[in-house]
């Protein structure tokens, strides 16, 4: 059992692609295993999406910390859940830079677009899945 935080956010307007997001997992490899933490951030056209897992209070307090990090805004938590295993055991902060090949694959389980948008609300399970499809990838 696990606590899993997944939100959505846009980077901030002098957001550096290679120099911030080396800094953030710089910071993340050291952070996350000390605190049992493990996830994915994935990036795509300005917009961040970060599943955050491990210890409940470990989680909330590291979102505590991002959610007010300067470098992204419109932080929008989609769902904080603690009944599924953990996905990403071997990674202390997972990422990967979605392309339009990604899209096209994970679109067979939910509309990206959709997500990205939040025009309806999407099941927290197929979320899931599309993390499980993007573990297979990286
Ligand atoms: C999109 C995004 C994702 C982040 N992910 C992590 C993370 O997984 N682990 C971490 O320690 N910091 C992460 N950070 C950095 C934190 O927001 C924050 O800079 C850091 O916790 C501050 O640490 P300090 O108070 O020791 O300077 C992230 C920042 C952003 C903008």
């Amino acid at each position: 059992m696990v606590h899993q935080l997944f939100y959505l956010s846009s980077a901030g307007t002098n957001f550096d692609v290679v120099k911030d997001i080396k800094a953030i997992l710089a910071k993340a490899s050291s952070y996350n295993p000390k605190h049992n933490i493990t996830g994915i951030l994935l990036f795509h056209s300005g917009l961040f999406m970060q599943l955050l897992e491990g210890p409940k209070e470990e989680v909330a307090g590291l979102y505590n910390k991002i959610e007010k990090d300067p470098r992204h805004k419109n932080v929008i938590k989609v769902f904080a859940i603690d009944h599924n295993p953990r996905i990403f055991t071997n990674w202390s902060m997972a990422y990967k830079e979605v392309t339009d090949v990604d899209i096209k694959m994970v679109n067979k389980i939910l509309s990206f677009n959709n997500l990205i948008t939040r025009t309806e609300k999407i099941d927290n399970e197929l979320i899931i899945q599309m993390l499980n499809e993007f573990k297979k990838h990286l």
